[in-house]
This record gives C-alpha cells, sequence and structure tokens, in this order.
C-alpha cells in the first residue's frame, strides 16, 4: 500500500487502455509472426518452371523449342548493325581476351575466381560469357544464372545495361530483383539481385533449385552479405555438384578465396591505367610555400568571408588552392589525429570549411583545367545532397550551360544513373558527387580529375537485417588507390586527397571485412532467422570468424532485451527485429512505438540517434550553443529535446527558413535534413513488416505523452541504465558495472544541479578518462519496472529477476518490494500469461 501510487498515474491508463484497443493487433502479431516463413516469403519471383512427371516430356520438348529459339535471335543480333556496334565495344573491352579462359575454367571447376581492374568488363560481360555459352550450346531456356551485387542500384544498372548491349528490352533475358522491386519475365534465365535477396531465396529454398550458376560479385568489399553468402554456398556446393560457383573481384587477394575453396583456380584479366598524380594537403602547402594571410581567415562557422571578391585569389591557382587547403588543416586540427577513426568529423560539416574547399577546388579545376570529368568521393548522399546544394548556389559551378553536375548514389533515380555515364557536349564539365559505389562497382569512363575526402560510410538499403553502419570512418590505403585509379582510365589524371600525407599512412592496408566490424548483434539474428543452427558454429567456419567472446557477448546482449530466449531462438520480438535494418535497440523503440502509437516522436529519436550529433557545440561558442539546446531541455531528456527541435525545425523549414533556424539554434541542417529522410525510410520499412498500415496518423494518437515517450525510449535503450543518487548539491551517477561515471557535457542533464527521476537510460558510454554518458532520458521507477527488459518476450518472471538484480545491487528495498506488489497487476494487464 502507498506504493502503488508511486506508479506513474499516466502509464497505467495507457497500459490498460492499449491492453483492450491493442488485443487485436498483438493477437494478429503473434499469430502472423507463428506461422513464420510466410513472412520472409518472397513475392512470388523467384518461382521456378516445376514440371511435374505426367508433362516432363512436353515440357522438354518446348524447352528445346524456346532454346532453340534464343539462339537464332541471338544470332540475328549480333547481325544487326547495331549489335555489331555494340559488339565492337564489347571486345575491345580487357575481360573479352580471357573469354575462352574464363569459360574453360567454369566447365571444368566447381568454383572459379575471376579478378580484374574496376572497368575491365566483369561485372557486364562475365555473366554474358555465361549465358552466351549456354545458348550457344542450345541450354538456353534451361539455364538459371543468378548474379548478385552488394548494392541494389548496381543490380538495377547492370541489369538495364546488359539488356541494351543484347538488344533486348529489360525482363526479357536479363532482369533484376532488388527488394520490394524487380522486372523478371517468363524467360528471364540471368538475374542480377543484391546479395540479401538472394539470402532470402535460401531461406525458402534451400537446395537452390533449379540454379546453375551462382556469381558473387565485388567479393573485395568483404561486405558481411557476401562473407556471409559465401559460408553458406561452401556447405552447399558438395549437395549440388551441378551448381557453378562464380566469385568476382577487383584486384585483390585472390589467393585468400581460392584456399577458402579448397585450391579453387583463378582467372586474372590484365588491365591498364594511366598515371595519375596526386596532391595530399600539405603537398600542396610546400610546393607553393603559401602562408595564411589575415583576408582568409574563417568565422566560427567556417563561413568564408573574402575569398569570392578578392581579386587576388583569381590570380594564382597553386596559392589559392593552398589557402584553402591551410584554412582545412587549420580547422580539422590535424596533428592531434591519433590512429583512431572516430575522428571529428568537423572537417566534413557542410557548415565548414571541407565544402568550401571541395568548390573552391571545383571552380579551380573548371576554370584552368584540360577537360574531363570530376569525380568527388564524398561519405554518403546526406553529405552529398548538401555539397550539391552549395554548388548550385554557385555562380559558375551552379550553372547548368557550364557545368553538369550529378550525385551518384544508392538512391538516386534512373533517369540520373543514365546521365552517369553519358558525356556531356558543348565543352560542358561534368562533375559526379558519388559515394564509394564508385570506387568499384560503378565506372564512370571519362574521368580525369578525382576529388577524394578520404571517408566513407557504408549504408546499405538492402532489409535481411544488414546493419547500416552510419559513422563515417577513413578509408583503406587500397580504397584511396582505387579512387586515384579512377582519374586515369582514359587520360594521365590528378588526384586530390583532402587530408595531410601523415593521415593516409595511418590508414589500415585493407578494410576489416565487414563481419568483424559490424555488430554482431544483427549477425546473430540474421543466422537465426536464416536458420543456420548454432551462432557461433556457423561463424567458426567464416572466411575470417569473429571473436569468440565477442559472439557470446552479442548472443548474452540479445537475450537481455529479449530477441532471444534462453535456447538461443528467436522470440517474436527477434523475429520483428531481424526484420528492420536497424539495430536492435532502435528496432525495438519502432516496434514499440508503433504498437502504441507514439510513432511520430520515436521516427525522430531512431533517426536522431543514427545521425551525427545534430546539437553543434563550437568549441569557442560553447555557452551560447548550450544555451541553446537549453531551450529544448525541458524534460531532462537529450531525446526529446531532440524531438522538440526537430519539430521546430520542421515548421520553420515549411516557413523556408529551416536555415536561419537552424543557425539561430546551433543545429546542424544536414543533420535534420538526414534525419528527415532516415524517418521516412524507416517509417517504410515498419510497413513492410507490417508493424504499421501506410496512413501513419493513425499511429500517432499518443504522440505527445511524455511519459510514454520515456517509456519508450527506455525499452530500446536497456540495458544502458544508471542511477542518480542525489546529495545536497547536486548529483552522481552510477552503473553497475562501472561505478561512478559522469554526463557528457553537451547533455541537456550536464546543467542541471537535480534531476527529478531516480534513472536515466542512455544510448552509449565513452571511456576518456573516467565514463562519459551520451544522450540520455530520465526515466521513473515505474517506467523502469515495466519497460526496462523484455516486455515484449513475456517472460516476465526472467524480467522481473533481472530488474531484482539491478534494484538489490542498488539497495532499495521499497522498490525490491513494489515489484512484488505489481506483479499481479502487470500479468492481468499485459495479457502475457
Ligand atoms: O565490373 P567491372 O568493373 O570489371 O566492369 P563493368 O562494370 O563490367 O564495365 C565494363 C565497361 O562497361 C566499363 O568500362 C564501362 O565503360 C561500360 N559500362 C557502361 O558504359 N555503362 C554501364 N552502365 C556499365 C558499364
Ligand atoms: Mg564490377
Amino acid at each position: 500500500p502507498g506504493l502503488q501510487s508511486r506508479v506513474d498515474g499516466h502509464l497505467r491508463e495507457y497500459l490498460s487502455h492499449k491492453a483492450k484497443s491493442n488485443s487485436d493487433s498483438r493477437d494478429n502479431l503473434l499469430s502472423r509472426t507463428s506461422s513464420n516463413g510466410n513472412i520472409f516469403a518472397d513475392e512470388g519471383l523467384f518461382e521456378q518452371p516445376e514440371p511435374r512427371p505426367q508433362i516432363q516430356a512436353a515440357m522438354e520438348k518446348v524447352f528445346w523449342i524456346r532454346s532453340v529459339q534464343m539462339h537464332t535471335e541471338q544470332q540475328a543480333w549480333q547481325d544487326s548493325s547495331d549489335g555489331w556496334r555494340m559488339g565492337e565495344f564489347r571486345r575491345s573491352l580487357p575481360a573479352y581476351k580471357e573469354k575462352d579462359a574464363i569459360l574453360n575454367a567454369i566447365s571444368q571447376n566447381q568454383v572459379v575466381i575471376i579478378s580484374g581492374e574496376t572497368g575491365c568488363g566483369k561485372t557486364t560481360q562475365i555473366p554474358q560469357y555465361i549465358l552466351e555459352s549456354e545458348i550457344d550450346s542450345l541450354r538456353g531456356a534451361t539455364c538459371s544464372i543468378i548474379c548478385t551485387q552488394p548494392r541494389r542500384i548496381s543490380a538495377m544498372s547492370v541489369s538495364e545495361r546488359i539488356a541494351t548491349e543484347r538488344g533486348e528490352k529489360l525482363g526479357e533475358t536479363v532482369g533484376y530483383k532488388v527488394r520490394l522491386e524487380g522486372i523478371k519475365g517468363r524467360d528471364t534465365r540471368l538475374l542480377f539481385c543484391t546479395t540479401g535477396i538472394l539470402l532470402r531465396r535460401l531461406l525458402v529454398d534451400r537446395n537452390l533449385k533449379g540454379v546453375t550458376h551462382v556469381i558473387v560479385d565485388e567479393i573485395h568489399e568483404r561486405g558481411m552479405n557476401e562473407d556471409f553468402l559465401l559460408i553458406v554456398l561452401k556447405e552447399l556446393l558438395p549437395r549440388r555438384p551441378d551448381l557453378r560457383v562464380v566469385l568476382m573481384s577487383a584486384t585483390l587477394d585472390a589467393d585468400l578465396f581460392s584456399s577458402y575453396f579448397g585450391g579453387a583456380p583463378s582467372v586474372k584479366i590484365p588491365g591498364f591505367t594511366h598515371p595519375v598524380h596526386s596532391y595530399f594537403l600539405e603537398d600542396v602547402l610546400e610546393t607553393t610555400g603559401y602562408r595564411l594571410s589575415a583576408e582568409n581567415q574563417i568565422d566560427d562557422y567556417g563561413q568564408e568571408k573574402t575569398w569570392k571578391s578578392n581579386k587576388q585569389f583569381i590570380k594564382k591557382r597553386k596559392s589559392q588552392i593552398a589557402s584553402a587547403v591551410e584554412e582545412a588543416l587549420v580547422s580539422a586540427d590535424f596533428n592531434n589525429y591519433s590512429q583512431q577513426t572516430r575522428i571529428s568529423m568537423s572537417c566534413w560539416n557542410p557548415d565548414c570549411i571541407g565544402f568550401n574547399l571541395i568548390e573552391f577546388l571545383l571552380f579551380t579545376i573548371c576554370q584552368n583545367e584540360k577537360p574531363g570529368a570530376v569525380l568527388v568521393f564524398m561519405t554518403g548522399w546526406d553529405d552529398i545532397s548538401s555539397l550539391k546544394e552549395k554548388l548550385q548556389a554557385h555562380p559558375h559551378l551552379g550553372d547548368p550551360a557550364r557545368v553538369l553536375l550529378l550525385a551518384c548514389h544508392g538512391s538516386m533515380a534512373s533517369t540520373e544513373q543514365r546521365l552517369i555515364f553519358e558525356k556531356p557536349e558543348g565543352g560542358v564539365r561534368k562533375i559526379v558527387l558519388a559515394t564509394n559505389i564508385a570506387e568499384t562497382s560503378i565506372t564512370i569512363d571519362d574521368v580525369v580529375f578525382v576529388i577524394d575526402c578520404g571517408k566513407a560510410k557504408e549504408t546499405s538499403y538492402d532489409a535481411l537485417n544488414n546493419t547500416p553502419c552510419l559513422l563515417p570512418s577513413w578509408i583503406s590505403k587500397v580504397s584511396a588507390k582505387q579512387r586515384r585509379g579512377r582519374a586515369g582510365r582514359v587520360q594521365p589524371g590528378e588526384c586530390y586527397h583532402l587530408y595531410p600525407r601523415c593521415v593516409y599512412n595511418a590508414f589500415a592496408d585493407y578494410q576489416l571485412p565487414e563481419i568483424l566490424r559490424t555488430p554482431l548483434q544483427s549477425l546473430c539474428l540474421q543466422i537465426k532467422s536464416l536458420k543456420l543452427g548454432s551462432i557461433s558454429e556457423f561463424l567458426s567456419k567464416a572466411l575470417q570468424s569473429p571473436e569468440l567472446l565477442a559472439v557470446q557477448n552479442a548472443i548474452e546482449y540479445l537475450k537481455v532485451i529479449g530477441a532471444l530466449d534462453e535456447s538461443e531462438d528467436l522470440t517474436v520480438l527477434g523475429r520483428y527485429l531481424t526484420m528492420l535494418p536497424v539495430e536492435p535497440k532502435l528496432g525495438k523503440m519502432l516496434i514499440l512505438g508503433a504498437i502504441f502509437n507514439c510513432l511520430d516522436p520515436i521516427l525522430t529519436v531512431v533517426a536522431g540517434l543514427s545521425v551525427r550529433d545534430p546539437f553543434l557545440a563550437p568549441l569557442d561558442k560553447k555557452d551560447l550553443a548550450e544555451a541553446a539546446k537549453a531551450q529544448f531541455s525541458h524534460a531532462h531528456s537529450d531525446h526529446l529535446a531532440l524531438v522538440r527541435a526537430y519539430e521546430g525545425w520542421k515548421v520553420a523549414e515549411y516557413e523556408l527558413t529551416g536555415h536561419e533556424y537552424c543557425w539561430k539554434n546551433f543545429l546542424s541542417a544536414q543533420s535534420m535534413k538526414a534525419i528527415y529522410s532516415l524517418r521516412q525510410e524507416f517509417q517504410s520499412l515498419l510497413i513492410d513488416t507490417g508493424l504499421i498500415d501506410s496512413n501513419i496518423t493513425t499511429h500517432n494518437t499518443w504522440s505527445y505523452d511524455e511519459n510514454l515517450l520515456r517509456a519508450v525510449i527506455c525499452y530500446g535503450l536497456y540495458p544502458g541504465i544508471c542511477s542518480v543518487v542525489h546529495n545536497e548539491k547536486s548529483f552522481s551517477l552510477k552503473t553497475m558495472e562501472d561505478g561512478q561515471v559522469h554526463l557528457h557535457s553537451n547533455s541537456v542533464n550536464a546543467r542541471d544541479s537535480k534531476i527529478p527521476y531516480p534513472w536515466l537510460v542512455f544510448n552509449e558510454k565513452i571511456k576518456v578518462n573516467s565514463i562519459f554518458l551520451r544522450d540520455s532520458t530520465a526515466i521513473s521507477d515505474s517506467v523502469l519496472l515495466l519497460f526496462g527488459g523484455t516486455l515484449l518476450k513475456g517472460d516476465i518472471d526472467g524480467h522481473l529477476k533481472m530488474l531484482g538484480g539491478y534494484l538489490e545491487f542498488f539497495m532499495d528495498p521499497g522498490l525490491a518490494e513494489m515489484y512484488q506488489s505489481l506483479r499481479q497487476e502487470l500479468d492481468e494487464l499485459l495479457q502475457c500469461k
């Protein structure tokens, strides 16, 4: 008695209300997931012709006739004048010289590895060679070739290119299939798909029945899905002795793959590139002896004051670059560079100098250099779109009569895609702003200049639980070399690396395979969803396996958050998490936000946790910035502060004053835009999983109730939790594992002397000298009780035991008692028993 009154009144009301109104949808949810398999079932694009015994003979006859037809059609195209011209181009590619060697190797071995310089014709030609040789030997109608691509955009653009080369429409012999989209017909014999799609097919068709060839492209990237697929294929080979597997990679470590597949032979396609001169930041400085002058100082936001108007700048190109370079060096503080990959991104903030430097370089190239396209490597689409916006406002670079400005990234439209490969007429300079997609998987032939920002952010758009890695990090030496090489395809070129040589020297030789750098939690969920048996056993068979301890930690974490049960099987929650390609903690928030009808703000919270901190804190205006953030801090929550800031931005953006709003409130406009589009993306993922319907407004009934939001945030961030211990003047924080911890100075909670809540949930711990917590939200006892741990799993006992552990640790007998009294009520409310 008395204790129950501590239970947050609001929350109880919601729970009982929700328990009633949601019982339908929950039943629905449970029954749908219990039939398993179905939630992944493909849209039927994969079904193979499956002849019944009685009509087998007839079918064979049909296949035979169709095979002969295909052969004749192909001959006719090759003899036509367009076909001949296309053939000439195809025969000019380096891959053509190795055609016979390649086909021979494939016919004699189950696994073949093919490597060659980017642009030599691996992706567009080799699948075609195989297809053509099948058609020539009158097996055209019965072959089925699948070629996987790490990115949906390459699957789409390559299949279209091949159809053109074959004088066909997409969807005839050649098709593609990516998540939620595909063009494929009855006659399609060569199918390009993302690696994730093939993994999904394996889920329902373990033996890849009817498939004759699997080509895995871009294996040098060592993407998680590709490494994953290789394990699965390796296991499949003995069961399917007739299946042929072809692995394709840019020039790299063929031996590693060869020995993984028991000494499989490899074919190397020789290539050629012109020399490329590369500049590092300080090279330019040294050769010009330029020193920073007063005129080109930058102000706090990195906004240049004078260079455009200052005539002296237009004169000497080298010193112009040097000045911009020196600005960049000063503002980026490279002297403090350490080997860590998580380095301050200030250099590439659009409001800052990195963008100015790029703009400057582009302008100089356009003014002074020989013709040729410019390829700019950026970290991701958000950077690209901000830079594009900036350049469009430039009097020269933004003039379509002089510059063709294009973006090349994973989610671009297909019309834009085609423009990338075309050569502009009339002295127009083509500038392509690209992600690392243009490093190896897309080749733009006329590039002569490359600008390399030195960072990359891999964002995967393929679901099936590929966790996007959203923090940009330094690229590897191999990537830098690849980027440089893009400038020398048609003639000698130039490459500007926008980082000093010392930074380059500290780059890793190769990038770590994704399987070793992605959060293992998501990987474990994926293994489980594909029913691949014991997680640690499966991972021990990888090309390079993650550490056992790391695997165990991940499994343990998944159990704690309720995604796996004690016997390591997926729970209902776990199954939903495998469908959301975000970290489990973010996935949990999305799911609960959807169930509790408060999705709008939760989408903002989740998107906010996936982009770089939108609250800017320039060193010399720290106080002003903190004061600006404090306006949003009413709720003792950094997460809710962001929601407020975002809401304000949305209104301002609608009134076309978004930029001013950001400026005034020390917010990054770029992050705000990134949040805006991530929200859309998460929303469509939730629609895909069936958790919400497309009318999103029906899922926002409770969206402005702060306590409910705290609950959902707690549900996601648990077990990231610390207790608030008040003393006379202020408070201290403790976690179970680390003891005393501190708040990061950017946190809204760091400025308060009192937090009227007993707990904080946090997103991340950072160890500097002591441990600091980033982004926290204050929560009440009742929220922790009800939402900490494993609510949806239904394992109330386990949940209570675990929380009991916390309470005992913090020695709060009152709370422990409250547990007992709440147990029964909880059981009834949540109908979990
Ligand atoms: O896969 P790899 O990097 O070896 O080369 P590819 O993608 O097969 O491209 C071979 C050549 O086809 C490139 O050099 C481009 O010139 C050309 N290509 C094109 O013109 N349009 C496309 N959509 C794709 C390739
Ligand atoms: Mg390729």
